[in-house]
């Protein structure tokens, strides 16, 4: 028989692995250079790989037995180590990769700056609050509008110069003339006859929005403002209704010694009509205008005039923001400088 490790001996190279493992796998800092190390010192080309595939040279059954043994009681030895320190490498990149991503929820927050209403948003808002506690729903409704509604149902006639180009904002829509033209709704009054067409009576309404008017911008005058509307339609409603709501209305929104005064005025849609002034700041100012619905605006609608009465108001919201905060210029209201706005949060 041949001797079988006569050129060298198979198992020197794995002397010195097993004597300098131990220290170059607990010198590795991290997963990925162990699994390199490992490769190197188990793998397939590793002195333990040849060292197995050397086996089947080895004729003598004992010896390769012998070896056998050897190799794998070297190779679980290394691999015990490295599993050992991979799972302590694990622990430690875990523990870093929290502290990384630790959040310190002690650290003061950075500050939201909170939005608010603008003016004339919260003092509609207040207005429509005081009569929803009086019982009255919110509706709203269309800013482009017909001829018809804003005029023609609310008894204004054909000729009333209201009607005219340099009052009104004509939309270049459609083909209609007159009671099919369409517009920028002067006020929120086509409401009432909307409104009266689709419910039944008890009517108590208000309705908040938008209205145009071909004005020049002064201190006085915005082509965009913004009104509320109301109307109450029941069976036995009278002035004095009208006055006792409206005075009600004057002492929650300016305060309770607000004293009131209705003054006689016109408008096609009630009869009779007033405008309703309020002595605030020591003067006396014109709030609003309001009547007893005409009949006229009734038959409109399909309401029996002689079943219902009912009154009907509009007033003007940025007017009502002045009044109250002592405004001087209506531009303040449409202005977008914060420091004006933010004097009235
Ligand atoms: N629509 C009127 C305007 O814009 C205001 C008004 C007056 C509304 C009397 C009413 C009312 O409902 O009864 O000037």
């Amino acid at each position: 028989m041949m001797p079988t490790a006569n050129l060298s001996d198979p198992m020197e190279p794995l002397e010195s692995l097993r004597s300098t493992a131990g220290a170059r796998i607990e010198a590795v800092a991290s997963i990925a250079e162990l699994d390199a190390l490992e490769a190197e010192l188990v793998g397939r080309n590793s002195p333990i790989g040849a060292a197995r595939r050397g086996l089947g040279t080895i004729e003598d059954a004992d010896e390769r037995r012998d070896q056998g043994k050897a190799i794998n009681d070297l190779a679980t030895e290394v691999s015990a180590a490295i599993d050992a320190r991979r799972a302590t490498l694990a622990a430690i990149e875990e523990r870093e990769a929290l502290a990384a991503d630790r959040v310190d929820v002690t650290l003061p927050g950075r500050p939201v700056r909170r939005g608010t209403s603008h003016l004339v948003q919260s003092t509609i808002d207040e207005i429509v609050d005081i009569f929803v506690s009086l019982g009255y729903t919110v509706a709203d409704g269309p800013e482009a509008e017909t001829g018809f509604y804003n005029f023609t149902a609310l008894n204004i006639p054909e000729t009333h110069p209201s009607r005219h180009e340099s009052d009104t904002l004509y939309l270049d829509y459609g083909e209609g003339t007159g009671d099919e033209e369409v517009l920028l709704r002067t006020h929120t009054s086509p409401m009432q006859a909307r409104y009266m067409e689709t419910h039944e009576p008890p009517v108590y309404v208000v309705v908040p929005g938008k209205v145009f008017r071909a004005d020049e911008i002064d201190a006085t005058h915005l082509p965009v403002f913004h009104q509320i509307e109301g109307l109450a339609v029941d069976g036995s409603i009278t002035f004095a209704d009208l006055k006792g709501t409206l005075a009600h209305f004057a002492k929650e929104f300016f305060g309770r010694d607000t004293e009131v005064k209705f003054i006689p005025h016109y408008f096609p849609f009630t009869e009779p009509s007033a405008e309703m002034h309020a002595y605030t700041k020591g003067q006396w100012i014109e709030l609003l205008g309001c009547g007893m619905v005409n009949p006229a605006v009734f038959e409109q609608v399909g309401y029996d005039p002689d079943v219902y009465t009912g009154f009907a108001f509009g007033m003007g919201a940025e007017r009502m923001a002045m009044v109250r905060h002592g405004i001087t210029d209506l531009r303040a209201l449409a202005d977008p400088d914060l420091r004006i706005l933010e004097q009235y949060r």
